[in-house]
């Protein structure tokens, strides 16, 4: 499929250091839109910063950090003067049996994937609606509304939704 072309647009991605994040961040790039890269792992971003064509920076954010995800705002806005995509990706799972699982993983996948996607949602939305313009994507799992009976599988984003902020 061919790639749209995206020259002007600006495009934040949370959970950019591997996987999907990833390789979102590639094809935003190579379809020319600024991207501004969100992980925890500062280091491997700006190594990513570096093979994206066009423009690309790197903005060490924990998402389940309010003050983080404020920041990463103010840092795209700084940079590029506007954002106009906001993707909610970032997130870590803890898989087996539900009691096995430490408290403080499960309170890790609940601060990380869910809460953080309420944080970037909400700052990404307000941004938004000042703006006229811009669309929030939260990537989920279809895991979210299925029901395991022996084993925990903590996704817990809702499921995947698509907001236009356009007036
Ligand atoms: N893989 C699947 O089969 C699958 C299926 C359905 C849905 N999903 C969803 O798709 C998304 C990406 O999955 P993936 O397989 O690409 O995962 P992945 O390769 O493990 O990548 C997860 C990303 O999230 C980042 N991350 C984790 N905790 C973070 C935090 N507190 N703050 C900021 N960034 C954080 C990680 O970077 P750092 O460690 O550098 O922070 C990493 O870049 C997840 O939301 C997942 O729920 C995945």
């Amino acid at each position: 499929m061919q790639n749209p072309d995206l020259t002007g647009k600006v495009v934040v991605i949370t959970g950019a250091s591997s996987g999907f994040g990833r390789g979102a961040a590639l094809r935003f790039a190579e379809a020319g839109a600024a991207v501004v890269l969100a992980a925890r792992r500062g280091e491997v971003l700006r190594d990513l910063a570096r093979e994206c064509a066009g423009q690309a920076f790197a903005v060490p954010t924990d998402v389940s950090k309010r003050a983080d995800v404020e920041r990463l705002m103010q840092a795209a806005l700084l940079r590029f003067g506007r954002v106009d995509v906001w993707i909610n990706n970032a997130g870590v799972g803890a898989l087996g049996h539900f009691e096995r699982i430490p408290l403080d993983d499960h309170m890790q996948v609940i601060c990380t994937d869910l809460m953080g996607t309420v944080c970037g949602s909400h700052v990404a939305y307000c941004y938004f609606l000042e703006q006229g313009s811009g669309i929030v994507i939260n990537i989920a799992s279809g895991s979210a509304r299925t029901a395991f009976r022996t084993t925990a599988r903590t996704w817990p984003r809702s499921m995947a939704s698509w907001v236009s902020a356009r007036r």
